[in-house]
Order: C-alpha cells, then sequence, then structure tokens
C-alpha cells in the first residue's frame, strides 16, 4: 500500500479564518478553491481541513450536528466536491476532521437519544441515573465543570468531556459505532484521501466508582485501558480503504508510541502532546530543555521501521509558536521564526503547517471579553472573576494563552482587513498584518515564507529528511538543539539556536571546513551562534 504521507508535506486549513470569498465575514470553501495555486507553490502535498460539516459553531464545527451536511456558511457539497477535484488536479490531497468522540447535542441522534430508554437511539450517548440525587462521580470536564450534565427530557445524566453542548458518543454501542463507520466510508466515497482524528484518545473511559486524581484531572477518560478495543475496530475500516490518519492523542507518551503508530498501529501518526506545552519554569521562563526533551524523545521512539511522527509546532487550539518560542517583536520576528523552522520541518516525520505560521502570524492582544470567541477561554475569564480577578487583569492572562490567537484571519495583504475579506471578519484582524502578509513576503527574498519553501524544497531534494537516521547531539547547552540526519547519501547536521542570546559552543570548531547549506543569518562565526541562528551544515 502507498505510504505516499511519509514524502509529504502538509497544511492545516482553519476555513472560517482561511479565506472569504463571498465577504460575509467568514471565511469557506470557495475561498480555499481561489488560494490552491498559493498552497501548490509553497509545496503542500495535502490539506487538512478543521470541521465543515452542519453545527450550531458552539465549539466552531467540533460539535457536529450532522456528519453529511457541509455548513451553509462554508458552502454546498458542490463546492466541496469542486475543491477536491481542483486540488487532486494540483496534485494535492484532501484529509477531513473526523470528530467522533462527541457531536452537537443539536445531532438528531441526541435529541432522540434524551427522549426515552426504549428508542433506538437510547444507548447512543452515555447515560446515568443520578446517585442519591447527584452525579456518578467528580470528574471534571476539559472545558470547565463537571463531565456530567442533567437532561430534564430523560431524567438523567450525560456525559461530556467537553461542554456540555458537545455530548460524547458511547463506543459500546455496536448500532452507533456502525453508524459513524459508514459515515466515514461515505466520504471515503466523495473523494477524501484520509482524516484528521479528533480528541480519539478520549473514547475510552474508567469505571464510574474512580475518584479524580487532582494531578492528572483528565486521567478517568483520556488514553484509558482497554481503548485498544475501539481503536482496533476504527483502525480496520481506515486500514481496509487504504486511507490516511493521524489521531489526536492526548496523554499518549513516546513509550506508547509503537502501539499507536508502529507498524501494526492504530494509525499512520498521530500528534501527541508532550511537546506543545507552554514548558514555563517556574519563574516564567521558558524551559526549551524540557521541549527539546519531548522532541527527541518521539524521534527517537519513532525512528525509521518503529512507527512515525507527525511534526508540529501549530495548530488551531494554541498560540502562534513565534510568540510562544521566539520573539514576536518586529526586528526578530523572522529570525525567530525561522529558527523554530528549521528545528522542526527537518526532523524524522510528517511536517504540518498551520496557516500563518509560514509567514510568521504571532499572537494578538485581546483587551476585552467581547473580542473573544473560544468557549474554553469565556469559561476561564468568568471563573476569574469570581476568583476576584479585575476584568482587565483576566484578559492579561488570557490574551497570550487564548487559542483565539491561532484563529485571527490569514493576513494575505495590508488592506484593511487584509485581503481575508471586504467585510468585518468574524474575529479581530491582527495589526501587524501591515507588514506581516503573503503579498509582502512573496516579494521579499529573506522572508519567513521563502525560507519555509528552501526548507519544503530541501526535503523534497534529499530524501534523506524522509528516510534517514535521526541522532541528537548533545551539546551540554541547554538552549541549543543539535542533531544529524543520515543516509547512504546525505549526512546533515541541523543546528539551532533556541534562545534571544548569542551562545558559544566550541565543538562548532570541528565543523569550520563544512558547508552551511542554509541559515538565517548571511555570515556564520565559527564557535559563537547569533541569537536564534540555525544552520543546515553539509558533512562530507
Ligand atoms: C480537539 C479540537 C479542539 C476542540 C476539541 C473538542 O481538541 O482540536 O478545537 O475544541 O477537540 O472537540
Ligand atoms: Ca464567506
Amino acid at each position: 500500500m502507498s505510504e505516499w504521507w511519509k514524502e509529504a508535506i502538509g497544511y492545516q486549513i482553519y476555513p472560517r479564518s482561511f479565506n472569504d470569498s463571498n465577504h460575509d465575514g467568514i471565511g469557506d470553501i470557495n475561498g480555499i478553491r481561489e488560494k490552491l495555486g498559493y498552497l501548490k507553490e509553497l509545496g503542500v502535498d495535502f490539506i487538512w481541513l478543521t470541521p465543515i460539516y452542519q453545527s450550531p459553531n458552539f465549539d466552531n464545527g467540533y460539535d457536529i450536528s450532522d456528519y453529511y451536511e457541509i455548513a451553509e456558511e462554508f458552502g454546498t457539497m458542490g463546492d466541496f466536491k469542486a475543491l477536491v477535484k481542483e486540488a487532486k488536479a494540483l496534485g494535492i490531497k484532501i484529509v477531513m476532521d473526523l470528530v467522533i468522540n462527541h457531536t452537537s447535542n443539536q445531532h438528531h441522534w441526541f435529541q432522540k437519544s434524551r427522549q426515552n430508554e426504549t428508542n433506538e437511539y437510547r444507548d447512543y450517548y452515555i447515560w446515568h441515573e443520578p446517585v442519591d440525587g447527584q452525579p456518578p462521580n467528580d470528574w471534571p470536564s476539559i472545558f470547565g465543570g463537571s463531565v456530567w450534565t442533567y437532561d430534564e427530557v430523560r431524567k438523567s445524566y450525560y456525559f461530556h468531556a467537553f461542554a456540555k453542548e458537545q455530548p460524547d458518543l458511547n463506543w459500546n454501542c455496536q448500532a452507533m459505532k456502525e453508524e459513524l463507520f459508514q459515515m466515514i466510508e461515505w466520504w471515503i466515497e466523495q473523494g477524501v484521501d484520509g482524516f484528521r482524528i479528533d480528541t480519539i484518545s478520549h473514547i475510552k473511559k474508567a469505571a464510574w466508582e474512580t475518584h479524580v486524581d487532582k494531578e492528572h484531572p483528565l486521567k478517568n477518560y483520556q488514553n484509558v485501558a482497554g481503548i485498544e478495543e475501539y481503536l482496533r475496530e476504527l483502525s480496520a475500516i481506515l486500514k481496509k480503504h487504504g486511507v490516511f490518519s493521524v489521531g489526536e492523542a492526548s496523554g499518549v507518551l513516546a513509550d506508547e508510541a509503537e502501539k499507536w503508530v508502529g507498524e501494526d498501529g492504530y494509525f499512520n501518526m498521530i500528534f501527541e502532546f508532550e511537546h506543545i506545552g507552554l514548558w514555563r519554569k517556574s519563574n516564567g521562563e521558558l524551559d526549551l530543555s524540557t521541549l527539546k526533551d519531548a522532541l527527541v524523545r518521539w524521534q527517537e521512539a519513532c525512528g525509521v521501521g518503529r512507527g512515525w511522527n507527525a511534526l508540529y509546532m501549530e495548530n488551531h487550539d494554541i498560540p502562534r509558536s513565534i510568540s510562544v518560542y521566539g520573539n514576536d517583536q518586529p526586528e526578530w520576528r523572522t529570525l525567530s521564526g525561522k529558527a523554530i523552522g528549521m528545528m522542526y520541518l527537518l526532523l524524522q516525520g510528517t511536517p504540518f503547517i498551520y496557516q500563518g505560521q509560514e509567514i510568521g502570524m504571532t499572537n494578538t492582544t485581546f483587551q476585552e471579553i467581547a473580542e473573544i470567541n473560544a468557549t474554553d477561554t469565556i469559561y476561564r475569564y468568568h471563573e476569574l472573576l469570581e476568583d476576584g480577578y479585575s476584568q482587565e487583569a483576566a484578559m492579561s492572562l488570557l490574551s497570550s494563552i487564548t487559542r483565539d490567537n491561532a484563529r485571527t484571519p490569514m493576513q494575505w495583504n495590508d488592506s484593511e482587513y487584509a485581503g481575508f475579506s471586504k467585510r468585518q471578519p468574524w474575529m479581530k484582524v491582527n495589526s501587524n498584518k501591515a507588514f506581516v502578509n503573503v503579498a509582502a513576503e512573496t516579494t521579499d527574498e529573506d522572508s519567513l515564507l521563502n525560507f519555509y519553501k528552501q526548507l519544503i524544497e530541501l526535503r523534497k531534494e534529499h530524501r534523506v529528511f524522509v528516510d534517514g537516521t535521526f541522532t541528537n547531539y548533545e551539546t551540554g547547552n541547554e538552549v541549543v538543539f543539535c542533531y544529524n540526519r543520515k543516509n547512504q547519501e546525505d549526512d546533515f547536521t541541523i543546528i539551532v539556536n533556541l534562545s534571544g542570546q548569542p551562545q558559544e559552543l566550541t565543538m562548532l570548531e570541528a565543523c569550520r571546513q563544512q558547508r552551511v547549506v542554509l541559515s538565517n543569518y548571511p555570515d556564520q562565526q565559527v564557535t559563537i551562534l547569533q541569537p536564534y541562528e540555525a544552520r543546515l551544515i553539509a558533512n562530507p
């Protein structure tokens, strides 16, 4: 079976914020069609679309009310088919988001399930009688509050790992699973090449009597023993059709990599969560060595023949990487963005680029709660107010960590709404669109966008980045990440200073004669790495 995904570059699109073709302020499918040429030019081989299905948008599409319909604001099934066709003509594959841990509470399955205990949908969700008038246990949900909500109609509690508007499906119910599997096959028939599978590590729950573990509050419904049975059933469907799969797998650690993504793994690759915490030390500083260690652990766990990595530094749920790991001030933005880009794009695995990452989009400042859309941030805001925070203090805490930072409109040019739309978009535009935008970076040879293109070309030119070994070099310096990629033809060293300070590294003396293939500085000093300096060195 073809393993095209091993050589591919993935690009994640958050359609609501990508490009608005009919100028109603919301990005749409036809907007994506308009930008296929841009994606091709960048070197993208497949796009992953976050959910475009019908949804009341309580969690922006991650609450699906009909798996077979396209949300009206995104377009029609005809538009989707045209997108698939045009993308394929350019050699770009389409990956859909599969949200099958939960649905919207507006889904007709849920509406029927709550009616009574005798209809055919009764077991599609997780219901539990009150225990002494209380919820069955003390587990907290991911978006805040209890995982249990009482339903007046059925006079029973239902389970939700996320918001109460997102009831969890019951993976013990065979009929429910059959419907999900049919739905998956239907999308494959529509020409979809694969799936990103949302929150899949949550589908199995521990025994209801288990108490919450305060240290690991999600433990009772995250990667719980027994999940493998469900995953094997799902995996069998995906494998039967030979479609690509990447699971979102919070709580899965590197020592389980083989089970999840090895030769007989459930998926081709997973998005692990170990490297994306903000890694703040107790004094508020970034702990770059923890980031490095997590990346190295996954690289070593998934060597060639033992599994496969999904490489990512951003997605729609986390703040912008330059603002977190680099420096988003104008004089450092491009330099630090290049360092992050080189660090992760040349690792072993399939790289994913999140829209706008390639032009170095950054966090923005959210001043008031009215500017926020993310349900989890709004919940947290009200919690903070209850804890005595002022509105300003709460906003200043949340502004840099809210996932809305990743959802501001894509910056295509410097016009009023950044070329995303002619009308006020659903989410505010970052004011740095004046100089951070596709048009400006296309013409600037030294831009981050052109650096990303070079890195992608290198990946495609040298197979070593696909099938070569990975070896970590201990530099003895916490903030310098240095590794080697090697196969029969090539031998490269990648060395990146992740900090904003110069770093002295005497081991570089040994590379004095070696050729620097690509760097974010025009000149290199022998044993000093400049702030955020990244070098790709060809070893003889
Ligand atoms: C995943 C999605 C996130 C969503 C959550 C609930 O983590 O990436 O955006 O809110 O699942 O579906
Ligand atoms: Ca639109």
